[in-house]
């Protein structure tokens, strides 16, 4: 009997709650906002988050071949793939996804389809528009210390694309490479014979 007197009491309870929704207009207004509010929380948390990330720029294909200095230059973002190229210590890097540096506009822009060593070794960042083979043989210890260091960074944030090619040196042919990613046949000192 108890039970039943409270039962009846939790629905005269739910109908009195459900009355002052329906019968007052900022009530029901107030329910309605917190619904569409819950809704947009309840679809934020429960959409996979790649959804929600922001567009992911078409990857270039795989580029791998040597660079006279002289070619390097159109690599320099203005071209419509927008491919940006940069060569550090012989080595030549793509550097596209690190456009927001080397792209056009960029802080580092002067190193986009250039050869970047010396701006490197002497901190100078601004346009080098010599387009002869630079072979650095000036530069002093720290700054060939400096090359080198940068050149590990370059190595470890992106991928290396051939060799900066001395002045009548013969491009190496890359085709029967396996698709493994860079083997760093570049970056090896010639074995002496
Ligand atoms: C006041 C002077 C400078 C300031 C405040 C500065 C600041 C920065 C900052 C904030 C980054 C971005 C780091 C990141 O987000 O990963 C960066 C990267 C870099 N800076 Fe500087 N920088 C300066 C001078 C220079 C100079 C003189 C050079 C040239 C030798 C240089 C070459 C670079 C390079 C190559 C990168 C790497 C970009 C990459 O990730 O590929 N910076 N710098």
């Amino acid at each position: 009997m108890a039970e039943s007197v409270e039962s009846e009491n939790d629905v005269g309870f739910l109908t009195a709650i459900f009355n002052e929704i329906v019968y007052n207009p900022l009530n029901l207004f107030l329910v309605v906002v917190i619904s569409i509010l819950a809704y947009k929380i309840f679809r934020n948390t429960t959409q996979p988050k790649t959804a929600q990330a922001a567009p992911v720029e078409p990857t270039l294909p795989r580029l791998r071949r040597d660079f006279a200095v002289q070619e390097l230059k159109q690599y320099d973002g203005n071209q419509p793939d927008g491919r940006i190229l940069v060569a550090v210590n012989g080595n030549v890097y793509d550097v596209t996804k690190g456009k927001r540096f080397y792209g056009p506009g960029g802080p580092y822009a002067a190193f986009g389809g250039r050869d970047a060593s010396r701006g490197l070794a002497t901190f100078s960042v601004t346009s080098n528009d010599n387009n002869e083979y630079d072979d650095l043989s000036d530069l002093n210890t720290m700054e060939m210390d400096s090359v080198r260091e940068w050149e590990m960074q370059f190595k470890e944030r992106y991928i290396l694309v051939g060799k900066l090619l001395k002045p009548g040196e013969q491009p190496t042919n890359y085709s029967d490479e396996d698709d493994e990613g860079p083997s760093d046949k570049s970056t090896e000192k010639p074995k002496e014979e």
